[in-house]
């Protein structure tokens, strides 16, 4: 990576609106707290195209305000130029990572998927981040609290790789 590309990360859910988007602000929050806002571009898009063009669930944004976070992102596809214009692309859960691999046009773009719950440390019983969309409101915090550990575990393990000062 050069001094002035930026390092870019696409977070990947099903419907791009509860826990892509919400993944998108940790981590935009984590890299701005760290002044580091300049060095990244961070987005995200669903695997599905249900709910394009949509503000995030309302559900989600209430539950991520009072921890700092306001959720603006619009609802997009994954795209198939998102696997050249991405450094790393985080998929939330297994069919997330699946569907990402097999739309990837090489093995270097292959490469560039990740699993979110491989980054969770503080909660051993989970190994993804599950969908909220037909839960209550545990569901959500639990989406922002997997978050909020990955996110920071990820970011970490992203500076540390790339030299990012
Ligand atoms: P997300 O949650 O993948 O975290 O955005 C979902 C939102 C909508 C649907 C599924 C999951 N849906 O089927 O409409």
């Amino acid at each position: 990576m050069t001094a002035s590309k930026k390092y870019s990360v696409l977070f990947v859910c099903l419907g791009n609106i509860c826990r892509s988007p919400a993944a998108q602000a940790v981590m935009q929050h984590m890299v701005d707290e760290r002044g580091l806002g300049d060095r990244f571009y961070i987005d995200s898009a669903g695997t599905g195209g249900y709910h394009i063009g949509d503000l995030p669930d309302k559900r989600m944004r209430v539950h991520a305000r009072p921890r700092g976070y306001e959720l603006t992102h619009r609802a997009r596809r994954v795209h198939a130029s998102d696997f050249e214009d991405f450094d790393l692309i985080v998929g939330m859960d297994a069919a997330n990572v699946d569907d990402l691999r097999y739309m990837a046009a090489t093995i270097e773009q292959q490469d560039k998927v990740v699993m979110m719950g491989d980054y969770i440390r503080q909660y051993p019983n989970y190994d993804y981040v599950p969908d909220p969309y037909y839960e209550g409101s545990e569901g959500f915090e639990l989406v922002l609290d997997l978050l909020e550990d990955s996110c920071d575990n990820l970011l970490n393990q992203i500076i540390k790789k790339n030299n990012i000062a």
